[in-house]
């Protein structure tokens, strides 16, 4: 009896107030417009779990933009409208809220997007990746929080399974087979049985699929609390080679990354992982890694420093560097690649030369600028330049404290180039 269950006591128990409060009259106001509303998607699932997301994605059989224009106006929520797409964002206080028109999608192609057109609520959750997710509860006044479970989501959820609609799901759109095991990983499931036979039919089906799109899924496994269990995972599946990510099943990965969570200065968690993805792979594969995802510019050259500082981490091995040495071994680097190497480092002392720079050392700069030394009387031009690399070596070894210190370095500095006519530095 799936249909009768009802969670309108879980939206009141779990939901903040004022979101709870925020839905129903959206809800209302849906049917004044002659229309029906429902909750949708992971925050169901969350909600039968008992561990509820605050990520709510409404869905309303009719059109969600005059819906979200209508709430706007009763209420003191705010709406940006995505009339192209037929979705707004609704926001009040600290919450937002996705608003959808209900669609019924077709593909016509393997990994394209797919086609859109209006559709029912049923519509709208056939179309969905795995029964779990393809659950919706009713909003409207009269029958507020029964469950519209078609595809027996909550049956598959006692049972911890996750289970693909139909056959064609992963040809349809085989970014579902990195969801599949984000899941399964996440929630401690099993793969059901043919779900987990076409997974494993269809991981050539990635090629279908674009490298923004292949990104994104990566991302979301990157956010996970523990994403290597399922990098580990798809690993053994074979699913990361199929993406240009070849890496090994390994402890080390599992260690390395539990690190960067215990570790992470920038709280960038998502790019220091991608670095120590690319920390296991050759120049070679890392390029092929970075143009199947078409990784943006930036985090590409993170990546690539990373490799590039792996072959000359050796040089940071000494017990005995002078702090401008470290500095100007790594003053190029992005730090995340800096971050990347401390994190994969088994040498102590390379870990603390690192550690040293990130903390430290980058942060380091001479008192006096390029107009101080002009002032002191040096003529613009590369002599400048040259002056104040020399002042940052001084600072950073010690060797000058005060402007002082470093006025009277930069002097005798132009002294002596005067003397010698040429520069030594
Ligand atoms: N969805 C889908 N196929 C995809 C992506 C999303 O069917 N390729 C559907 C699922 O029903 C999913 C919902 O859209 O629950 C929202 O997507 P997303 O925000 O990615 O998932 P959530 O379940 O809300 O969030 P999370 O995975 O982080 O728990």
């Amino acid at each position: 009896m799936t249909g009768q269950t009802n969670l309108a006591y879980q939206l009141e128990q779990y939901l903040p107030q004022q979101l709870e409060q925020l839905i129903r009259d959206i809800g209302t106001q849906a049917l004044a417009l002659g229309q029906s509303l429902y909750l949708v998607g992971g925050v169901v699932r969350d909600l039968l779990l008992a561990c509820p997301s605050f990520d709510i994605d409404l869905v309303v059989e009719g059109d969600a933009v005059t819906l979200a224009q209508q709430v706007t106006e009763i209420s003191s929520a705010k709406a940006i409208l995505h009339r192209r797409f037929g979705t707004a964002k609704l926001s009040q206080g600290d919450f937002v809220i996705d608003l959808a028109s209900a669609r019924n999608e077709t593909y016509a192609k393997a990994g394209a997007l797919p086609t859109v057109a209006p559709g029912t609520i049923k519509d709208d959750i056939f179309r969905r990746d795995f029964s779990i997710n393809a659950m919706a509860i009713s909003l409207a006044p009269s029958n507020y929080g029964e469950l519209i479970d078609p595809c027996k989501g909550k049956e598959d959820l006692e049972h911890r399974l996750i289970r693909i609609l139909h056959p064609r799901s992963f040809t349809d759109d085989a970014t579902r087979i990195l969801r599949a095991i984000r899941y399964e990983q996440r929630l401690g499931f099993e793969l059901e049985a043919q779900t987990a036979q076409l997974l494993t039919r269809d991981i050539a089906m990635l090629d279908t699929i674009s490298g923004d799109r292949i990104r994104h899924e990566l991302e979301l496994i990157l956010k996970e609390k523990c994403p290597e269990h399922v990098l580990n995972r798809l690993s053994r599946l074979g699913v990361l080679k199929r993406i240009d990510l070849p890496l090994k099943t390994n402890q080390w990965m599992t260690e390395k990354f539990g690190k960067a969570r215990q570790l992470n200065r920038s709280g960038q968690t998502v790019p220091l992982y991608f670095c120590l993805l690319a920390y296991s792979l050759s120049q070679k594969r890392n390029e092929q890694f970075l143009r199947r995802l078409n990784m943006p510019r930036k985090l590409a050259q993170a990546l690539r420093d990373t490799l590039d500082l792996r072959a000359h981490l050796h040089l940071l091995d000494k017990p005995l560097m002078k702090r401008s040495e470290i500095y100007y071994l790594l003053e190029h680097y992005d730090p995340l690649a800096i971050q990347a190497s401390a994190i994969a480092s088994e040498s102590s002392t390379t870990y603390r030369h690192l550690s040293l720079f990130l903390d430290e050392l980058r942060y380091v700069k001479a008192h006096l600028s390029g107009e101080d030394l002009t002032k002191l009387g040096i003529p613009p031009g590369p002599e400048v330049g040259e002056i104040l690399r020399k002042l940052l070596k001084a600072r950073l070894d010690g060797q000058t404290k005060t402007r002082d210190d470093e006025q009277k370095l930069a002097l005798s500095v132009k002294t002596m180039k005067a003397r010698t006519g040429e520069s030594e530095y």
